[in-house]
């Protein structure tokens, strides 16, 4: 994870209203010269100033069709404004305004763990191995992936994109294995056995050599610390309630919740399912809590809550706040870029490969990962 250095306390002493005021003006001031992307799980104070919002997959396609754009500020986490970085033409500057907005899940599958991996596993799978990456990841492991023919998926699309995996990326060599670098539900009710679990604190992933034959499908495990607090006691908690909660979780929760959710899909799918909903539905809804809220405040009409009593924060989305955002614009348009996000030539060319077959596989609108 990157470090952000902490910010002169000048910044600390203004008060909302100032910064408001700031940004706005900053925002005036660069024009079309500057576009800011906000993930859907920033904080209200700082989406407002949002001139596109999205789930991951909706703000690859926004960062790749902006060319306009001299600046590009992503207002969400690193891997996100890499992945910007890479989709962008080199000329445009993409900026995180708070470096240690990092995603833990994306930490969880360091790129010198997959390269010390995939040989032993190439070696044992006997035959090809098709790498998926979910876009939560580094550069680095979309570029690996890219340089073995794989994909990155998002939470939209990762069921399309595993099927296509394994039917093959290149007609001439079919995936007989894929190796999906993340723990996550991507399969049908019933289908979770498809999965063999591959551990990087072990060695050889803890699997024995007769375990990697009989795969079709490696899991890299890893989690959500996020989407990991939400639990079955949550879901038969809220069924226990007197009132017809409808429970709607996003993908990144566990399999048994996802198992006993009625509606699983990525945030865009979320918010489109509770706009759909008719007046006085009820949702318990299992994702980050700035969205939820936001979906409470918006639709007054329909009871929406968390599925958890706690509060399901991403911390590092929060670090994104009206300070940084401000001292962000401020030194753009003093004519200084502060925190720009820059991926090298060689890891920027193979994780476009891999982005771009992710990019081909979208679905029409948003879908639930079932
Ligand atoms: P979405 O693709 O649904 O926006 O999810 C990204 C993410 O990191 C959620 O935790
Ligand atoms: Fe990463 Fe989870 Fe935060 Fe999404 S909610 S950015 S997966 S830590």
């Amino acid at each position: 994870m990157l470090y952000q250095l902490p910010l002169a306390p000048k910044y600390g002493e203004l008060s909302n209203e100032r910064l408001c005021a700031g940004i706005a003006d900053f925002k005036r001031r660069l024009g079309s010269r500057l576009v800011i992307l906000g993930h859907h799980y920033q904080q209200d104070d700082v989406i407002q100033f949002a001139d596109f919002t999205g789930d991951s997959l909706k703000l690859s396609q926004l960062a790749a069709e902006h060319h306009e754009a001299e600046f590009i500020v992503f207002c969400g986490v690193h891997f996100m404004a890499e992945t910007a970085d890479i989709l962008t033409h080199e000329k445009q500057t993409v900026i995180l305004p708070d470096l240690s907005a990092g995603c833990s899940m994306a930490d969880m599958a360091h790129i010198d763990q997959v390269e010390a991996g995939w040989p032993l596993l190439e070696e044992r799978a006997e035959g090809p191995i098709t790498p998926i990456t979910y876009v939560n990841s580094s550069a680095a492991v979309k570029a690996f992936v890219g340089r073995h023919d794989g994909a990155c998926c998002t939470s939209s699309n990762a069921k399309m994109v595993m099927e296509r995996a394994a039917a093959g990326f290149l007609e001439e060599e079919p995936a007989l294995k894929v190796v999906g670098l993340r723990y996550f539900n991507v399969f049908g009710p019933g289908e979770a056995h498809k999965g063999t679990v591959y551990d990087p604190r072990f060695p050889d992933g803890g699997l024995s050599a007769a375990q990697v034959r009989a795969a079709q499908v490696f899991l890299w495990k890893g989690h959500c610390s996020v989407h990991q607090l939400f639990t079955t006691r949550n879901v038969e908690a809220i069924r226990a309630l007197p009132e017809p909660y409808a429970i709607l979780v996003h993908p990144e929760c566990e399999w048994a919740v996802c198992q006993g959710a009625d509606r699983v899909g990525s945030t865009e799918y979320i918010i489109k399912t509770v706009r759909e909903a008719p007046p006085g539905s009820f949702w318990a809804i299992g994702t980050e809590v700035n969205l939820v809220q936001r979906l409470a405040r918006q639709h007054p009409d329909k009871h929406v809550r968390s599925l958890a009593g706690i509060q399901c924060l991403c911390t590092t989305m929060y670090r994104i706040d009206l300070k940084h955002l401000y001292w962000t614009l401020e030194n753009l348009v003093g004519g200084r870029v502060v925190n720009r996000i820059s991926v090298d030539p060689e890891t920027r060319r193979w994780s476009r490969v891999a982005l771009d077959r992710m990019l081909a596989l979208r679905p029409a609108q948003p879908v639930s990962a079932r």
